[in-house]
């Protein structure tokens, strides 16, 4: 493909980064791919059938921002789509979170997009291109019970996107958030079970719960979340925004 960027997906290793970075090889795109497990990033890989680089580091340590993006950098050059995507979430009433959970939700939800995007900022201004999309959350727009370290990190790197795209927008690059609800991922796997096993529901009627949540009556996909990140990438009018992918959740 003649107009092949160089693309970095964090988080790229399972649910939505994994549709991601599919999304972003199937348009003939170099695709560097980082999370924790290898494993999961190789399985990405194989499915993204255009040249990739598998990248694993934990974004939260001192320094794996800089190599990750090094590493791209020697093989292929600077990033030009940036998706900041990996996240985690827990849940736990206000007053048992922990100092160490706080600090773990801001880790990876907030100061891991902030340095990633610090990263690629410069290189982005100088070629007077640059795409940056950050996986935020409905939980950047408003407050849910249980979730308060996540509801605090997701707004903040809303922020950060915000003021992230006044910054650029001169320059050439953009910067946007998704924000999705309920997505059909591992994550959601893993808060169905931790809701069911602290209410005595079954799994099956904690997902419906969920379900519910979205005025659409069900999960978002995927391939939704995908389309959203695949739209910033595409429209260079857009910057600055949270585009909310919820079923009707939200309306703004
Ligand atoms: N699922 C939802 O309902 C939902 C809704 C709104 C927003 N989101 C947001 O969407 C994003 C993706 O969520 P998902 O549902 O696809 O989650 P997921 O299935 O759990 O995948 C998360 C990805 O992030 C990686 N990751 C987690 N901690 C990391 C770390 N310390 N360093 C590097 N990579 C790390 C994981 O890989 P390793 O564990 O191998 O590191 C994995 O590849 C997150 O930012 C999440 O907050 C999700």
């Amino acid at each position: 493909m003649a107009d092949s960027k160089t693309c970095l997906v964090t988080g790229a290793g399972r649910g939505i980064g994994r549709t991601v970075a599919v999304r972003l090889a199937a348009a003939g795109h170099r695709v560097a791919l980082t999370a924790r497990s290898g494993d999961e990033l190789t399985a990405t890989a194989a499915v993204c059938g255009s040249e990739t680089l598998v990248l694993p580091a934990d974004l939260t340590r001192e320094g794996a921002v800089e190599s990750v993006f090094a590493r791209v950098e020697d093989a292929w050059g600077p990033v030009e789509i940036l998706v900041a995507n990996a996240g985690a979430a827990s849940s736990a009433p206000l007053p048992k979170i922990t100092d160490a959970e706080w600090q773990r939700m801001l880790d990876i939800n907030l100061t891991a997009p902030f340095r990633c995007l610090r990263r690629a900022v410069p290189a982005m201004k100088q070629r007077g291109y640059g795409r940056i999309i950050v996986i935020g959350s409905i939980a950047s727009k408003r407050g849910e019970p249980y979730i308060a370290a996540y509801t605090a990190a997701k707004h903040g790197v809303l922020g950060l996107v915000r003021a992230a795209a006044a910054e650029l927008a001169g320059a050439g690059v953009t910067v946007n958030a998704v924000c999705p609800a309920y997505v059909d991922t591992p994550m959601t796997d893993a808060s169905v079970s931790g809701i069911a096993s602290r209410t005595g529901r079954s799994e099956e009627e904690t997902r419906e719960f969920l379900e519910r949540k979205q005025p659409i009556g069900r999960l978002i996909t995927v391939d939704e979340v995908a389309d959203a990140v695949w739209f910033c990438v595409e429209n260079a009018g857009v910057t600055g925004q949270g585009i909310n992918v919820d079923g009707g959740a939200m309306q703004s």
